[in-house]
């Protein structure tokens, strides 16, 4: 079986030659189009890695402060189009949802009324500006409650929240917000990057590409493990009576997330939110989550879930470094997204959707690049079928 499945997966292979991001695997860096994430999402904003990636593309200068404008016009636009997508937003599933609502768009809207959308790239901007709207909608119609309306006058990571959240936003959370979602913005040629930049390389259009792209991120594999770590957090606490005091660095609380990730790997199960495909170290994203987790403590927000994670994530390294001392794995991502999104008071269910409203802005620009330069992406396939007769 091992010959007859050999190459599949595309595994180090080479598929697209791009300008927008470099995952180095055994150093644990991550280059999102010239800037080192762990120094560069903590400070910048949205706007700022939208007008980074897209006009690594297209080369053409945009400052933030028109990326913003921008945006919240869009915003507004995708709002004022929610009566138009049916069912949509009824869906269970946050990706559902967002795959059909953003499936209604069509860039032919942007052209219609004028002028106010005719900067570079508004494609882009169109489907990142809806992207939010739409999870933040689903978010509230799934509570049964209204969407809010967006607030053209907001950053767009700062929106995103209110619109789901209903509440002003401090500027703590406004900062972790926007961290998290730049931190997610790109990230090599992951199963959603390529997943558009194949459809785009037919030379079919923005929105297509972007559908494509949701529905890849839905699968476990890729966009849907944060809700499984946080169920796995309480899940590993859930013995453990007072863990609300839990001090970070409390070596108790390693020693109960031992005993309970020893049971799952002898059941057989896989720890969540740990290993990665591409990663040999820590993935550098899961540091810039736990700092800008720390950051909020600092700023006052209570959260006793960053001590569980960390003896958890202690508690795991050890264990799986004990059963697979040749395959370093370590936490990704996905870790310490959980304790992140819900210290910013969002619900598990909305964890993937809101990936995809960051990842929205990597997406575009990848599609643009594809659009730009890229050739039909046709591999090859092997048969083991039956000869013809
Ligand atoms: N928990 C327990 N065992 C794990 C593990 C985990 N999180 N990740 C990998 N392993 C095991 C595998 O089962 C395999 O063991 P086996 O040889 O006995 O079958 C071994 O480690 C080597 O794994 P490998 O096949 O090289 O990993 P991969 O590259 O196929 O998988 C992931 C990468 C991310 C899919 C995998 O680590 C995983 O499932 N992690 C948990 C889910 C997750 O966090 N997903 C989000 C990714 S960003």
């Amino acid at each position: 079986m091992a010959s007859e499945t050999k190459g599949e997966g595309l595994d180090g292979v080479v598929a697209v030659v791009t300008a927008l991001s470099e995952v180095d695997g055994a150093a644990g860096r991550l280059n999102i189009a010239g800037r080192d994430v762990e120094g560069w999402a903590a400070r910048a904003s949205f706007e700022d890695a939208c007008a980074l990636l897209w006009s690594a593309v297209d080369g053409q200068s945009r400052s933030s402060a028109e990326v913003q404008k921008n945006l919240g016009a869009l915003r507004a636009k995708a709002f004022a189009s929610l009566p138009d997508l049916g069912r949509a937003l009824s869906a269970a599933d946050g990706m559902d949802a967002l795959r059909a609502a953003v499936g209604h768009l069509q860039i032919g809207d942007l052209s219609a009324g004028g002028a106010p959308f005719a900067s570079a790239a508004p494609a882009s901007s169109y489907v990142t500006a809806a992207t939010a709207v739409f999870a933040a909608a689903w978010n509230r119609v799934r509570l049964g409650k209204a969407p809010i309306a967006p607030d053209p006058s907001l950053g767009h990571a700062e929106d995103y929240l209110r619109m789901i959240t209903g509440a002003p936003v401090s500027a703590a959370h406004a900062r972790a917000i926007s961290t998290y979602l730049i931190t997610v913005s790109d990230h090599g040629m992951n199963a959603s990057t390529f997943a558009a930049r194949v459809v785009a390389s037919t030379q079919s259009d923005m929105i297509s590409a972007i559908v494509a792209a949701i529905g890849a991120l839905k699968g476990p594999l890729h966009g849907g493990a944060p809700g499984p770590v946080l169920d796995m957090l309480d899940a590993a606490f859930a013995s453990r009576k007072g863990t609300e005091g839990a001090e970070l660095g409390d070596n108790s609380l390693v020693a109960s997330a031992s005993r309970w990730i020893a049971s799952e790997l002898e059941a057989g199960r896989r720890i969540m939110g740990m290993g990665h495909r591409i990663y040999r170290v820590r993935d550098p994203r899961a540091e810039v989550l736990e700092k800008a987790t720390l950051a909020l403590i600092d700023a006052g927000v209570r959260t006793e879930r960053l001590a569980l994670a960390r003896a958890v994530e202690r508690a795991a390294k050890s264990a799986l470094a004990a059963k697979y001392p040749d395959r370093k794995l370590e936490a990704n991502v996905e870790f310490y997204t959980a304790v992140l999104l819900d210290a910013v008071g969002l619900p598990r269910e909305a964890f993937t959707p809101t990936f995809a409203v960051g990842r929205v802005i990597g997406w575009s620009a990848h599609v643009m690049e594809q659009h730009a330069k890229g050739r039909l992406i046709r591999p090859e396939s092997r048969y083991i079928g039956p000869p013809a007769t």
